[in-house]
């Protein structure tokens, strides 16, 4: 037997690491009842045909925006069950930032089917309409992003989405929740601000110690060992999540002190686990991302913004949304060239690597880069408030 390979599956700690990724939804979220009750309160009379609800939640990064806006929709889909056939869709904008590549999105959740090219947004959305109409379901739609498709298109697929019964007989085809982080609110404020009242608006605080100390704690039972990590651990890991607020970090920094713990082979994981300066921890000196020129700075926003959600991104992919972010800012981006100057040298500070594979398919070899010892999602937030600064100056 070989025994390098006795730790895996010995379990000390963990027993399942599902529920410490990004995307496991627990069935109670922690603390945020009020939340879910506002939500709840602007779509009163969903039960009813004719109704169609609005709503935009509004927040911080990792304050739960996406996952109270995922529990409701599942939530009411299954308490209207009997009362009204709720047809809920999610898309991400970052993921699918253009009209149609979300109209595409829609109609695959309809038939699977993508719309037939040559059409109009205006004819998509109508026959989007027909379908719904025709099968008696009511579509639960979530933009989420929803600036990043504001910024590269305008709000004319927000107009239309809301226009969509206008001058039919029957209606209530449609609702629609908009969510966004806090800093991105002004670019659509006034695109939506006369359609969506003043009411129908949630925004969430960044959590604070107690709640995030909660969400490790609903995590920890759900993953680990019945009192495999002490009570200590969690408050350190709560109280450095706490300089942010984010719920992910702190889940982020859980899973790095299980995995440090069981690394060493121990049954517990304690304080000294848990360590924000690790490759995945928080590690980032503020100052150094402050000593970056603003290009630099808009080459790393690019790079966290893809690197919150995924292992790596090639380098031409990186380019590209070094390219929309600046125009997010609007700044003249630079050419090739530079672009690779700052990638070099966000590489010699230590926050990437970048390493050059074959492609999985065909020829040719691309560079692949990922995060170093930063946290994606923390220093993106800190580069959006610095340029934002920087660019009203
Ligand atoms: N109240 C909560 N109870 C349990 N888990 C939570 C809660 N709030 C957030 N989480 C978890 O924390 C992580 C981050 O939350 P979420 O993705 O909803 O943040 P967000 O506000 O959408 O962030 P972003 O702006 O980066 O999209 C997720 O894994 C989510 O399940
Ligand atoms: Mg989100």
């Amino acid at each position: 037997m070989a025994g390098y390979l006795d730790r895996i599956g010995a379990g000390k700690i963990l027993v399942d690491s599902e529920p410490l990724s990004f995307d496991w939804l627990p069935n109670e979220l922690v603390g945020r009842d009020d939340a879910l009750g506002e939500i709840a309160s602007m779509f009163m009379g969903i039960e009813s045909p004719n109704f169609s609800g609005r709503a935009i939640v509004i927040g911080p990064v990792g304050s739960g925006k996406t996952a109270i806006v995922r529990r409701f929709s599942d939530d009411l889909t299954k308490h209207l069950v009997d009362t009204r056939r709720i047809l809920p869709v999610h898309i991400n904008c970052r993921n699918h930032p253009t009209t149609s590549q979300v109209l595409q999105r829609i109609a695959q959740h309809l038939d699977h089917r993508h719309p037939e090219r040559g059409f109009s947004p205006g004819e998509i959305i109508q026959s989007i309409r027909r379908n719904l109409q025709n099968s008696g379901r009511h579509m639960l739609l979530v933009l989420d992003e929803v600036s990043v498709l504001l910024q590269r298109e305008g709000d004319n697929l927000l107009y239309q989405l809301l226009r969509i019964d206008e001058g039919r007989e029957e209606t209530g085809t449609l609702s629609l929740i908009l969510v966004s982080q806090e800093p991105m609110v002004h670019l659509f404020e006034a695109a939506v601000k006369s359609r969506f009242g003043q009411s129908n608006r949630i925004k969430l605080n960044p959590y604070k110690e107690e709640g995030l100390r909660a969400i490790v704690e609903q995590r920890t039972s759900a993953a680990c060992r019945k009192g495999s990590v002490r009570d200590d651990a969690k408050s350190r890991i709560a109280g450095f999540a706490a300089e942010t607020g984010d719920a992910r970090l702190a889940i982020e920094l859980l899973e790095s002190a299980i995995r440090r713990a069981e690394k060493k082979g121990e049954n517990e994981v304690s304080p000294e686990h848990v360590e924000p300066s690790s490759t995945r921890g928080a590690g980032i000196e503020p100052d150094m991302v402050d000593s970056l020129n603003n290009h630099q700075k808009m080459c790393l926003l690019a790079l966290c913004r893809r690197l919150r959600r995924e292992e790596s991104v090639t380098s031409g992919d990186a380019e590209r949304l070094y390219h929309v972010v600046c125009e997010e800012f609007e700044q003249e981006s630079r050419g090739h060239t530079s672009f690779w100057g700052y990638i070099k040298r966000l590489e010699e500070i230590g926050f990437i690597l970048a390493e050059t594979s074959n492609t999985p398919k065909g020829r040719g070899r691309t560079t692949l880069i990922r995060a170093a010892n930063i946290l994606p999602a923390t220093v993106e937030k800190r580069l959006e408030k610095d340029l934002n600064r920087t660019s009203i100056v």
